[in-house]
C-alpha cells in the first residue's frame, strides 16, 4: 500500500500533463470534446471512467477521487456535491420497495429523514436500533433484509459499533453494510478493513478542513461504485463542482496534521472537562469514562475533536448564559475545520423544524486549531457564568 504522504501528496496527480503544474488546475470545464464520431462513442463507453460530461468525471474531481478510493483501501470512490447526497446514493442503491434496512439509533438527522421519511414513502422499511449491542442488530434482521445502515461513532453521543461483527455477519447473510465514516475520516477509522461494503463521508468536514465546502465521498469495490455510478449518481446529478474538488484537494494535503493536532488538543480539554465540578458527562469516543472505551481503541486510531458534554444544571438559561459566554467557540453546526464551534442541544428546543431527544443541558463542541490554554481559559471564563 501507498504511505499516506504519497496518496494526499502525489497520487492520482500526473503533473507532467498539466505542463509540470506543482498545483492540479481546476478544469472548468462542463464537457470535453472529440476528434471523430467513433472518438466520441468510444468516449461514450468510457464515461465511468474518463471525462466525457462533468455530471460524470472531471479530471480535477478524478485525482480527488483516487485519493479517497486509496485512503479508504477501497477499489474505487465518487465524490458528491455534499455528504448527504453520498449517503443517500448508497442507500438508494442498496434498496428497492418491499426491503426492510436496519439503522443505528441515532444517526445524521438527514439519514434519519432519508430511510423514515423519504424511502418510507417508496415502500422501504426500518428499523432502529441499539447497534452498541450486535446482538440487538442481527435479531432484527427479516428475510427482507438488504441493508444494515451504521454510523460510528455517531456525531451527538458518540456511539459505537463493533463493525467487525456486525460487517461479517452480514456478509454471511447476503446484507449490506453502509457505513458514515464521516466522524474518523479515513485516517483514523478503515471500516472496508473491518468488512463494510460501502463508506461515506460528509467531506464538509476535516476532509475539506476549513469550513468552505459542502461535499461527500463514496468508497466502495469497482462494481457497486460503478453500479451507483451508472444509476444514483449520474441521475441524481449530486456531482461535485471542479472547483470545490480543488479545494477538497488542497484541504487533504494537510489533513493529517490537523487531524493530529486537534486530536492532541481536544485530549487535553477531555481530560480537563471530565475532572470540572460543573460537568455532568463528558460523551466522547476516548473519554475515560466511556463505556465503548475498548471498542474505540480496537477499531479507531483517534478521536478527532467533535465531543458532547451535560451541564450540571436544570436551568436552561443557565445553558444559555453558558454558551453566549464562550468567545472562542463560534455557535455553528458542522465541524472539522480550522475554528471551535459549539452546537447547544437547546437551540433545538421549541424549533419547528428539528425534533431531539438529547437533554437541554448537553451541548456539542469542536476543537479547532487553537491553543489548548485558550481553549481552557474561554471554557473557564463560561463556567464562572453558572
Ligand atoms: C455525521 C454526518 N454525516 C453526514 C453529514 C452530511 O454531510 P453534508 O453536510 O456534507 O451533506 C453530516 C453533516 O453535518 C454529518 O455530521
Amino acid at each position: 500500500m501507498e504511505s499516506l504522504s504519497h496518496i494526499l501528496n502525489h497520487l492520482g496527480e500526473e503533473r507532467e500533463n498539466y505542463r509540470n503544474a506543482v498545483a492540479p488546475p481546476i478544469f472548468q470545464s462542463s464537457n470535453f470534446c472529440f476528434k471523430t464520431v467513433d472518438d466520441m462513442r468510444k468516449g461514450l463507453e468510457r464515461e465511468f471512467e474518463d471525462p466525457f460530461y462533468t455530471r460524470g468525471n472531471n479530471p480535477t474531481v478524478e485525482i480527488l477521487r483516487k485519493k479517497m478510493a486509496a485512503l479508504e483501501g477501497a477499489e474505487d470512490a465518487l465524490i458528491f456535491s455534499s455528504g448527504s447526497t453520498a449517503i443517500s446514493a448508497a442507500v438508494i442503491n442498496s434498496v428497492k420497495a418491499g426491503d426492510h434496512v436496519i439503522c443505528v439509533q441515532k444517526p445524521y438527522s438527514w439519514t434519519n429523514k432519508l430511510l423514515n421519511t423519504l424511502l418510507a414513502r417508496f415502500g422501504v422499511e426500518t428499523t432502529m436500533v441499539d447497534a452498541r449491542n450486535e446482538e440487538e442488530v442481527f435479531a432484527a434482521i427479516k428475510g427482507n433484509t438488504t441493508l444494515i445502515m451504521l454510523e460510528s461513532p455517531n456525531s451527538a453521543t458518540f456511539e459505537m459499533q463493533d463493525l467487525e461483527i456486525i460487517c461479517t455477519e452480514a456478509r454471511k447473510r447476503n446484507i449490506r453494510t453502509v457505513i458514515d465514516n464521516s466522524y474518523s475520516t479515513p485516517l483514523y477509522q478503515n471500516p472496508i478493513s473491518l468488512g463494510a461494503d460501502i463508506v461515506c463521508h460528509s467531506a464538509s468536514k476535516y476532509i475539506g478542513g476549513h469550513s468552505d465546502v459542502v461535499a461527500g465521498v463514496l468508497c466502495s469495490s469497482s462494481e457497486i461504485v460503478r453500479s451507483i455510478f451508472e444509476g444514483e449518481f449520474m441521475t441524481l446529478g449530486g456531482n461535485i463542482s471542479p472547483f470545490d474538488a480543488w479545494l477538497l484537494l488542497r484541504g487533504v494535503r494537510t489533513l493529517q496534521v490537523r487531524l493530529d493536532k486537534v486530536t492532541a488538543t481536544t485530549k487535553i480539554v477531555i481530560e480537563y472537562l471530565e475532572n470540572h465540578p460543573k460537568v455532568d458527562n463528558v460523551f466522547y469516543p476516548f473519554a475515560k469514562q466511556n463505556p465503548q472505551l475498548a471498542l474505540a481503541e480496537k477499531q479507531m486510531k483517534g478521536g478527532g475533536g467533535l465531543f458532547s458534554l451535560t451541564l450540571k444544571t436544570e436551568d436552561i438559561k443557565k445553558v444559555e448564559a453558558f454558551s453566549n459566554s464562550l468567545q472562542l467557540f463560534l455557535l455553528a453546526c458542522s465541524w472539522g475545520g480550522y475554528e471551535s464551534l459549539q452546537f447547544p442541544q437547546c437551540t433545538l428546543y421549541g424549533s419547528a423544524n428539528y425534533k431531539t431527544s438529547l437533554p437541554f443541558n448537553m451541548i456539542r463542541f469542536y476543537i479547532g486549531l487553537e491553543e489548548p490554554e485558550e481553549i481552557i481559559e474561554d471554557f473557564e471564563r463560561a463556567f464562572a457564568q453558572i
